[in-house]
């Protein structure tokens, strides 16, 4: 069992290679890499689908009106940011704030996948369809699996998979945003299960290889949480 000190380390490693990354042709257009942020030993984790405009400026998640409804969502059952960790499929903008391509989903989603493994979270909410079908590796749409909670094993970690709509969606449809916060309600019940059953081998995660040169130290500590 790591330590959220061990945690954080390590996840600052992925940091590292993610800020550089070119793996697909987004590092082209993106103005900063959006790892994700909040804390490294969080029991929930939350996934959308790719920074914005105002996400891609300042290099955080969910920054915009829909992180705002996240907050408040999050508020409504008694928790915030810092309780847990937001990040999406893909690190880097689309331009035009267009769907994510299959290939660019493909390249990056091997930084979820491991930061999934660090974090080690008993619930992941993903939010709207891209973070769903990816993580649940079939094509059902949110809206007939949004509220229903299934164990699922993301990298090599079984979780909670949990699906939510996207708040981005919920922001102009009043239908939509009661169908969200009736599945937030459910949200600390979840956690409060624990972790399920794991598969039998996970393999430790290596150390990363060599350090990374160093970037402002803000940013880094706004990603990771450590305020
Ligand atoms: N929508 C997302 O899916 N992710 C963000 O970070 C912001 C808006």
């Amino acid at each position: 069992m790591r330590s959220a000190i061990e945690r954080r380390e390590l996840l600052k490693g992925v940091y590292d290679e993610a800020r550089d990354c070119v793996a697909c042709p987004l590092h082209e257009t993106r103005t900063t890499v959006v790892f994700g942020a909040g804390n490294a030993d969080a029991d929930l984790m939350f996934i959308g689908e790719a920074p914005g405009a105002n996400e891609d400026r300042m290099g955080l998640p969910f920054v915009g009106q829909a992180g705002k409804l996240l907050d408040r969502l999050l508020g409504e059952i008694g928790m915030d940011r810092k309780d847990v960790f937001v990040a999406n499929t893909l690190k880097c903008r689309p331009p035009d704030n267009r769907d994510p391509y299959p290939h660019e989903l493909a390249a990056c989603q091997d930084y979820l996948f491991r930061q999934v493994e660090l974090i080690e979270p008993v619930v992941i909410c993903t939010l709207g369809n891209f973070s769903t079908k990816l993580l649940r590796g079939d094509a059902t749409g949110i809206s007939r699996l949004h509220g229903q909670p299934e164990v699922r094993e993301v990298g090599p970690r079984a979780v909670r998979l949990y699906p939510l709509y996207h708040p981005a969606a919920a922001l102009y449809t009043p239908s939509t945003l009661e169908a969200l916060r009736a599945d937030f309600a459910r949200i600390p019940d979840l956690v409060a299960l624990g972790p399920p059953p794991q598969p039998t081998s996970i393999d430790p995660v290596p150390e990363p290889e060599e350090p990374a040169p160093e970037q402002p130290a803000e940013l880094q500590a706004q990603q990771l949480g450590l305020f």
